[in-house]
């Protein structure tokens, strides 16, 4: 019962490591050019806001590829019992993960949330729905071998408890202006 549990746990976080890197790193290297280049949209607010720039999400994209790689490479090399990363699957969740982030300050600023308010829960999942999307959609193969029951139920427990604790070393750090 206990293996099973530690089974999942660690599946999942391996599984979600590519996906969890690209938004400290946003964090870190962000700034410059707003993905929206300050257009507003038709309720007069800004599409994403300046917390979204090409900056983040290029840096953010392939530093989660790189690691992603890196994965690859481990369990190719050392033949860990661990799921198996693809090339395609690591760059679909980097991308996915910062693309589900980009979809929330969207809808957050059609809600009229300022750039940086919290957003309890959409702030913590925002970026498992858009890497589950990416791969459901371009690589469901993978998708539903590796995301079992647990393992999915497994993400939905660490992913918040990870997103918090990031953030407020962020915070401490000053990387980031809030501790969310
Ligand atoms: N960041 C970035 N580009 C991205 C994502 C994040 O430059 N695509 C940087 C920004 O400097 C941002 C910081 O990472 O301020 C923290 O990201 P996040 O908390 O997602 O943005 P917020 O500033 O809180 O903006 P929002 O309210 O739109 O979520
Ligand atoms: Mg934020």
């Amino acid at each position: 019962m206990l293996s099973t549990l530690l089974t999942a746990l660690l599946a999942a976080f391996w599984i979600m490591v590519p996906a969890y890197i690209p938004n400290p790193v946003a964090a870190l290297c962000g700034g410059g050019t707003p993905i929206d280049f300050c257009r507003n949209y038709t309720d007069g607010r800004r599409i994403l806001g300046n917390g979204k720039t090409y900056r983040g999400l290029i840096c953010g994209v392939l530093a989660g590829v790189l690691i992603g790689l890196v994965q690859i490479w481990l369990v190719g090399t050392y033949h860990w019992d661990l799921p198996r990363q693809t090339i395609l699957s690591v760059t679909l969740l980097a991308l996915g993960a910062l693309l589900g982030d980009m979809g929330k300050s969207f809808i957050k600023r059609r809600l009229g949330k300022e750039r940086g308010e919290a957003w309890p829960v959409a702030d913590q999942y925002d970026l498992v729905v858009g890497a589950f999307l990416l791969t459901i959609i371009f690589d469901p193969a993978w998708f539903f071998a590796v995301v079992t029951l647990p393992v999915l139920i497994a993400i939905l427990v660490i992913t918040p408890v990870l997103h918090r604790s990031v953030n407020i070393l962020g915070y401490w750090i000053k990387v980031k202006k809030e501790p969310w």
